[in-house]
């Protein structure tokens, strides 16, 4: 492990007003998503989704970094350019998921671990060798009755916490993700005190392997209602909990915090890490950046429905994501950025 060098890739994922963009679905996920508009779940198709992806012109100026899954680093663009040389010509750093998925846990109903560190140590040479420079593993929390238990947070920080440990052995810098999910009729409190319970755990776990946090990148869940929850909070309060979550539980020597969507609109993802920003980026220790996969990408997914004729107008939406994202991280995100972004984006002007 080069530790100067892990500390300047974790740096630099964060820096600036940039952040992450995910697109790692596996095979099965992707496939669901092109299944809702009619797209052929083909490798082909995904291929193509991928490429139109990481061709998108100017998206080096708001992404620091893309997550591929282990299908599309392998992939390349029609004229035979590897995607992983495609996102560096942009200065994008390639990243790659590397668990293998979060399967039922034993003896808890409705709960999950994710798995994949078996083999772990030898496929991250390969990826560090293909030009990969990061990684990420997601593991998931649910929210309801009795749940979660503590045995499924400390099995999955544990699991989390081995993978960051074997990432930094190879080089890669882990992007360590519990996701604590927006399933559920759960209050925002509620769901404050489970993030703030696996953040600690998570912590604990990382400590005891010996993960070395300034060469990590966090990609928590914002604190926020459950998405059938009677009570919906403003965007001020989602920034409030989420962030005064964080303080007591992130230590400060994190470089930085990218916030996942989960399932949140995509200018409501952009409107609350905007809010976290305008609010409180003077009093904090980290930055506060996005690594958004349906945030950015849903609404160019729905314009190319796999069709070789709307490619330019979906770069231009994931574009459009891109940078309405960047601005929420200076803070500067606003209905009239959205709209002129927008126009800027699709050429179409509005009168306001
Ligand atoms: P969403 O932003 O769609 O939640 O995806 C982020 C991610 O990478 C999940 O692992």
């Amino acid at each position: 492990m080069n530790a100067q060098e892990l500390i300047a890739t974790a740096r630099a994922l964060v820096a600036g007003d940039k952040g992450l963009l995910a697109m790692d679905e596996s095979t099965p996920t992707c496939n669901k998503r092109f299944a809702k508009w009619g797209i052929p779940q083909t490798e082909e198709a995904r291929r193509a989704y991928r490429e139109l992806i990481a061709t998108t012109p100017g998206l080096g100026e708001s992404i620091s970094g893309a997550i591929l899954y282990d299908e599309t680093i392998r992939q390349k663009k029609k004229d035979g350019t590897p995607f992983v040389k495609v996102l560096a010509d942009a200065g994008i750093i390639p990243g790659i998921k590397v668990d293998t998925g979060a399967k039922d846990l034993a003896a808890h109903p409705g709960e999950k671990i994710t798995e994949g560190l078996d083999g772990l140590r030898a496929r991250l040479a390969e990826y560090f060798q293909m030009g990969a420079r990061f990684a990420k593993w997601r593991a998931v929390i649910a929210v309801g009755d009795g749940i979660p238990s503590r045995g499924c947070i400390e099995a999955n920080a544990q699991a989390l916490a081995r993978y960051a440990a074997l990432c930094q052995e190879a080089g890669l810098v882990p992007v360590v993700e519990p996701e604590v999910l927006m399933d559920g009729d759960h209050t925002m409190e509620r769901c404050r005190e489970v993030t703030e319970e696996v953040l600690r755990t998570v912590f604990t776990q990382l400590y005891a392997q010996r993960v070395m946090l300034e060469g990590m990148i966090l990609k928590p869940n914002m604190v926020l209602p459950g998405s059938t929850c009677p009570t919906q909070e403003t965007v001020d309060a989602v920034a409030d909990a989420t962030v005064s979550c964080l303080l007591r539980a992130v230590p400060a020597a994190v470089p930085g915090i990218a916030f996942l969507s989960g399932g949140q609109s995509a200018e409501l993802a952009s409107a609350r890490l905007n809010a976290m920003n305008v609010r409180f980026t003077s009093r904090l220790p980290w930055a506060l950046a996005f690594s958004f996969a349906r945030a950015i990408q849903q609404p160019a997914l729905e314009i190319w429905r796999g069709q070789e004729a709307n490619v330019s107008a979906a770069q231009q939406a994931l574009n459009h994501r891109a940078r309405c994202n960047r601005a929420a991280r200076r803070g500067e995100y606003s209905v009239a950025i959205e709209r002129n972004q927008r126009a800027k984006a699709t050429g179409v002007h509005s009168d306001e």
